[in-house]
Parts: structure tokens; sequence; C-alpha cells
């Protein structure tokens, strides 16, 4: 469910047309509902009610200082991946206790920030970075609570790029090093390893691996038990899937159901880490179609907003459904049906969606749907383009909360020598 539906032939965004926003704040233009943000952030709240979890969105899905607030204002905490990140953590005032770190590649700066900062524990994923963890504690004279990133080995089906729970990809360690690692905890003289953490993937539409990786870290943690070490935490990390075509993802409610019991039987403090599921349906990219290009080939609708604003057709084939923002009965493409929707971009891969029946003509507004997660966080400067405004709606009103970029931010920080 999102807050984003059409009203005669206007899109609308909760109460305000679509279409008056773009004209108000230009395109390309990201447009954020807080009531769906809210809305999903407490389906998941509920869902796993019984075990009272702490819902740590995973920032790096959209890292706008508001979307980040409205979560944390609410008494979610954060999982972070970097020391900007963290940055944007303490602008919005996450309490530390409410922040997990993972990245598989944090650097001895972003440690000791985080360290200072005393977040809830790091995620460590290999060796060497628990070795490092340890020793800049040392150096300054504190102890810290880490989880160890599990890998379990299983490949659930997305696209491979955001597969990270299988055993050939770089994250997290397996069964045997993390038993071995926990034998030799008091080697670790200034870490608590308190918990463990997992996350297979991205865009998962169902619960069947989840339930596997949650299997074997029950036998994990009923091992450890045995050798008389006990755990605080389980993080089962994100991954919930959305709709963004024909998928038909599990609900948090039926999620939920599924790995209860497992998490139960554990009984371990349950963290989450959704991102995708809060925010994914929640946003929209606005954009204007520059040309209508017709070849003996193929038609492409020729838009303001390219791959830099929105990345995700080009990287991962993926797709975003594209509506027009007024439906209107200008027929321009009337004899040639598909056409592909492009940006400006220097490159054939720019594209944002591929043979899609749009009736438009120039200077009209298109949304690109599904656009709240891994857009506006994912997007570039390439081929010198300033990045699109944000705009959040929120109790009848829209609130810039990204201004557009303009030239000279473009060049901020270089120099001609
Ligand atoms: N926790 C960890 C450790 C993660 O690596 C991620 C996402 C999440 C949580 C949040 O996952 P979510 O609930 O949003 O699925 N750029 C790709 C997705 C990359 C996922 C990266 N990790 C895309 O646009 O599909």
């Amino acid at each position: 469910m999102h807050d984003f539906c059409f009203r005669k032939n206007s899109l609308y965004c909760e109460d305000l047309p679509v279409a008056s926003l773009a004209k108000r704040f230009g395109t390309p233009l990201f447009v954020y509902s807080s009531k769906t943000i809210i809305d999903h952030y407490s389906k998941i709240k509920a869902a796993f009610k019984k075990l009272d979890p702490l819902i740590c969105y995973s920032a790096k899905v959209n890292s706008n200082l508001s979307v980040m607030k409205l979560l944390v204002a609410r008494g979610a905490g954060l999982d972070i991946v970097s020391g900007g990140e963290l940055y944007r953590a303490r602008l919005v005032n996450c309490p530390a206790k409410k922040i997990v770190y993972a990245s598989v590649g944090k650097t001895d700066r972003e440690i000791k920030e985080a360290i200072s900062y005393g977040i809830l524990m790091f995620t460590v994923e290999s060796l060497p970075e628990l070795a490092r963890i340890n020793a800049l504690a040392k150096k300054l004279r504190t102890k810290v609570d880490i989880g160890l990133r599990f890998n379990p080995e299983v490949k659930p089906k997305t696209h491979s790029y955001i597969v990270t729970g299988a055993k050939e990809t770089k994250f997290g360690m397996d069964a045997d090093t993390l038993k071995n690692i926990f034998l030799r905890r008091r080697s670790y003289s200034h870490l608590n390893i308190v918990g463990i953490h997992i996350h297979v993937g991205s865009q998962i539409t169902e619960s069947k691996p989840y339930l596997a990786a949650i299997k074997k870290v029950k036998i994990l943690v009923q091992q450890l038990s045995r050798e008389g070490i006990s755990l605080k935490f389980f993080d089962i990390g994100g991954g919930l899937g959305i709709i963004y075509d024909k998928e038909k993802p599990q609900t948090a409610k039926t999620f939920a159901e599924k790995v209860l019991p497992l998490l139960k039987e554990i009984s371990l403090k349950v963290i989450l880490e959704p991102g995708r599921f809060i925010v994914g349906n929640a946003g929209i990219l606005v954009t204007k179609v520059l040309y209508l290009k017709d070849t003996s080939r193929k038609k492409f609708i020729i838009v303001d907003s390219g791959m830099n604003d929105l990345i995700r057709p080009s990287l991962y084939g993926a797709y975003h459904k594209i509506v027009p923002v007024n439906k209107n009965s200008n027929f321009e493409f009337r004899n040639s049906k598909l056409a592909d929707v492009v940006g400006p971009i220097c490159e054939s891969g720019d594209f944002l969606g591929k043979d899609r029946d749009l009736n438009v003509k120039e200077g009209d507004f298109l949304a690109v749907m599904a656009a709240g997660a891994y857009s506006f966080s994912m997007s570039s400067n390439y081929n010198s383009r300033p990045r699109a405004a944000e705009v959040l709606v929120k109790n009848g009103k829209a609130y810039l909360v990204r201004r557009r970029e303009s030239y000279t931010d473009l060049v901020k920080g270089e120099s001609i020598r």
C-alpha cells in the first residue's frame, strides 16, 4: 500500500497533486510520502510486537535526513555502513545504543568515531577486522560490543548483485570461523562478542531463505551455549521485498508469522534492519518529457532524468512502473505504441524503462514509481548533472528536504592547477 494514487486523471501524493509539486520545485524531483513511510514502519513494528525487537532502519536505502528523522522520532534505530551515515545518524539525534554498524571495509577513522559515539554494536565481517577493532578499542582504553556476521550460505531468489548470504559473496564468515572466534574470544581483550548477524540479501519475496538461515543460527547458538557462551542479540538483517511490477511479496505479518516461532526458540533480543520495505513504495521520481524521438528501429521518450538520478534499471535491469502524472488524451505515439523511456546521459544503458506503452507529449510529467529506495541514495553527478531535489509530503504540506544541486555544488572542492 502507498499514498500515490490517481484522483480522476491526476496523480496525487497524499492530498497534493504531483503535477503542482513538479511545477513548484522543478524536475527531476523525488517526492516522498511521510504517511507511507510511517505506515510501513508501523506494519513491521506491529508484526513483530511479541518480540519487541529493535528496528534499525537501513540508512543506505534513503538517507535523506528528514526521512531518517521521521523514523528515529518514532523509536527506530539505524543500521549504518559508513562514517558518513554515522554523521547523518548524529544529525538526526539517533540514540547511540540504537545504532548497528555493518560493512566489510570499515576504516580506522570510521571505527574510532563509532566507538567514541558508543554505538550498540559493530557487525564484524572478517578476522582482520576483528583484530583491528580490538586494537583500536585498546588504544582508546575501552571495551567494545560487537556482533559477528554469519554467512549462512543460502541463496535467495533475487538479482545476483544483491544476494549477500551466499558462500561466494564477500559478506560475513562461515560457521567454523565463527565458532573458532567464540572459542578464542578471550584473546580479544577489548571486545565483548554480544551478537550474531545475518543479512541474506535484498528484495526477497519469500520467507524460505530466512528460515534456512535462522535454522543455522539456531544450531550455532545451541552449540555455543553448550560451551557456556551466551549472546544478547540476534540481528536478522533486512531484505523484505516490495512490489515493483507483478511481485507478490510476503507481507510483514506473514513474514513475522513464519519466523517468530524460530526466533522465540533462539530467545535473543531481535534486531531488524529493514530498508526497502519502509521507503521503497513511499517515493517517486518525477521527470519531464523533453523530446519524442521516432527512429526507423525504435521510439524513445527522452526525459530529463537519467541513470545518474536512478541507476537501478541500468545496473540491475530493475523494473519501475512509469505513469503519466496527468493522464491526457494526446496520442503522439499512437501508431507506435511501445517506447523506451531514456535519459540524457551519454550511454546506451541510460534508460528508466523499456518498451513502455505511454501516451505522452513534450512537456508532460512522468512518474517513475517505487523510487523511494536505493534511488536518490545511489544517484551521482555523472555527466556533470546536478542531483535532483527531494520533497517530503507531511501533514498536507510539501517540504523541500533537499534543494536541487547547483552548478557551483558540482565543482565544490575542486581546484584548477
Ligand atoms: N542490512 C544490511 C546489512 C544490508 O546490507 C542491507 C542492504 C539492508 C540491511 C537493507 O536491506 P533491504 O531491507 O533494503 O532489502 N541497491 C540495491 C539493494 C542493495 C542492498 C544493500 N544492502 C537495489 O537497488 O536493489
